[in-house]
């Protein structure tokens, strides 16, 4: 057996990547490792997002240009090879600064990684392949997947075309492409048999899928979600990121009706000013983004709702800051990630004059993420006493622990009776601790039906 270490930075999107790769070399004889030290194989699957992931990535290559160098010829080369969005969007130049780099793939072209390996093994030299072939990937892609635990990502739609005017995504991962509904169902089943219970449909704009379906005609995710609900043993469906632009009436009703489907909704806004949103070419106002909000609580009252939030974007006055911290506060949140903002190569805001200082960019940060931590802890807090179906997933750190997740996204852990991994209980939450809700099984076990009625 040969060792494949990789390493995963960025979204859930890559996550999923990183396992298709996994799945892709074990016919090739590649068993994925923890460490890269004596790995045969390390891939960098890589996030362009933000310049800060960036510099890691080329950090993180110097340290394995060491480890490369003290395997030695003698045990066989070591190959390093760098995936993802930076892939995409450097390209050679990766080469050019880091030459112990063997392999640059990109997101959409990583089902050639095989061929790849064969050439280097064959002729030595390095490999390039950053095309953009969507359709290509999913179908040379393996059926089989090897899958831990109860959860696992899917990714159903790819891409992006609404050019946030300070994102590379739409350069990183091309245009928006959907999955068939018929391929989705069938990678969803295979996951169900392998002890899957609860399936989180991904993609950069995941409410904009418009996969085919059965008839050929455009398919919506909330009618992709329908289908996918009625999957047996497949207890939850999750998905992300949504854009509020994409969000229909169908999937907002879809919250009230599919009980499988989870009481959390990831609808990033970025900002509460309409001149911010209006900058950043978001396609929404402040006022129709509370109106979605509305309508989801409307459909499921204990929808918990999750954002993402930048700062600091080119032009931001304190007026603008203002306007989010406020819709933060109409909102109220279970849970958000905030970035200061970073200006990408390429992207429109990134030549505008108005850049924010950094210590502007630093200050609305702190802010923001104690106001974001308030409101985190406060939802987290009205959960003590209440009964809610948790799916179990992993072992926890401690012996004697196991650790799931609540529908609102919450990790609990419970201690003493353990249940097994893969099922669902009802658990009485008792306390917080400093990453996770503490609980005491409330039941025995539950299928899904038993987990709506409360
Ligand atoms: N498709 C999703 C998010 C993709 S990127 C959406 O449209 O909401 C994930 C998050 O990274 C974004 O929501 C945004 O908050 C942040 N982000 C993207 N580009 C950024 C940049 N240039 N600087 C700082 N944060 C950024
Ligand atoms: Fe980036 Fe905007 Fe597309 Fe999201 S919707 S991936 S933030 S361009
Ligand atoms: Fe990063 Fe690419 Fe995802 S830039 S956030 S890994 S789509």
């Amino acid at each position: 057996m040969k060792k494949l270490y990789i390493k995963t930075y960025g979204c859930q999107m890559n996550v999923y990547d990183s396992a298709r790769m996994a799945d892709l070399l074990a016919p090739l004889g590649y068993a994925p490792v923890d460490v890269a030290d004596d790995a045969d194989m390390v891939i960098l699957n890589t996030c362009h997002i933000r310049e800060k992931a960036v510099e890691k990535v080329y950090s993180d290559l110097g340290r394995m240009k060491v480890l490369k160098a003290a395997r030695g010829e003698a045990n066989g080369k070591m190959l390093l090879a760098v995936a993802g969005c930076v892939a995409q969007a450097e390209g050679a130049e990766i080469m050019a600064r880091q030459p112990a780099v063997d392999m640059v793939v990109g997101p959409q072209s990583y089902h050639r990684l095989p061929e790849m390996i064969a050439r280097i093994a064959r002729e030595g030299g390095v490999a390039l392949q950053t095309d953009f072939a969507t359709e290509d990937k999913f179908d040379s892609l393996p059926e089989a997947r090897g899958v831990e635990g109860a959860t696992a990502f899917l990714t159903v739609q790819e891409g992006c075309d609404k050019f946030c005017t300070f994102c590379v995504v739409p350069y990183t991962r091309g245009s928006e492409f959907s999955r068939p509904v018929a391929e989705i169902e069938a990678e969803a089943r295979r996951l169900v048999e392998q002890g899957v219970r609860e399936v989180t449909l991904l993609g950069q704009n995941v409410n904009a899928y418009a996969g085919a379906g059965p008839d050929g005609e455009a398919t919506s995710l909330a009618k992709l979600i329908r289908r996918l609900a009625r999957i047996d043993g497949l207890e939850r469906l999750r998905y992300t990121t949504s854009h509020p632009r994409d969000m229909s009436d169908d999937l907002i009703a879809a919250h009230g009706e599919i009980g499988k489907l989870m009481p959390f909704l990831h609808l990033p806004v970025q900002s509460g000013s309409d001149r911010v949103l209006k900058a950043m070419n978001r396609g929404h106002t402040r006022d129709e983004y509370l109106e979605i909000v509305e309508r989801a609580r409307k459909a499921r009252p204990d929808i918990a709702m999750a954002s993402d939030f930048i700062v600091g974007f080119p032009g931001e006055t304190d007026a603008d800051f203002d306007a989010t911290m406020d819709l933060v506060r109409s909102v109220g949140y279970a849970q958000a990630f905030s970035f200061k903002y970073s200006a990408r190569p390429g992207t429109p805001a990134a030549a505008a004059v108005k850049q924010i200082p950094a210590e502007v960019k630093d200050a609305r940060l702190q802010t923001l993420q104690a106001l974001i931590a308030e409101q985190q802890d406060r939802f987290n807090r009205s959960c003590i006493g209440k009964t809610v179906p948790v799916l179990f997933d992993k072992p926890g750190r401690r012996a004697g622990q196991a650790v799931g997740r609540s529908p609102y996204l919450q990790a609990v852990h419970v201690e003493g009776a353990v249940p097994l991994i893969g099922t669902l209980h009802k658990v009485t939450i008792a306390a917080l601790t400093a990453n996770s809700l503490k609980g005491v099984l409330a039941s025995s076990s539950i299928g899904a039906e038993k987990a709506l009625a409360f």
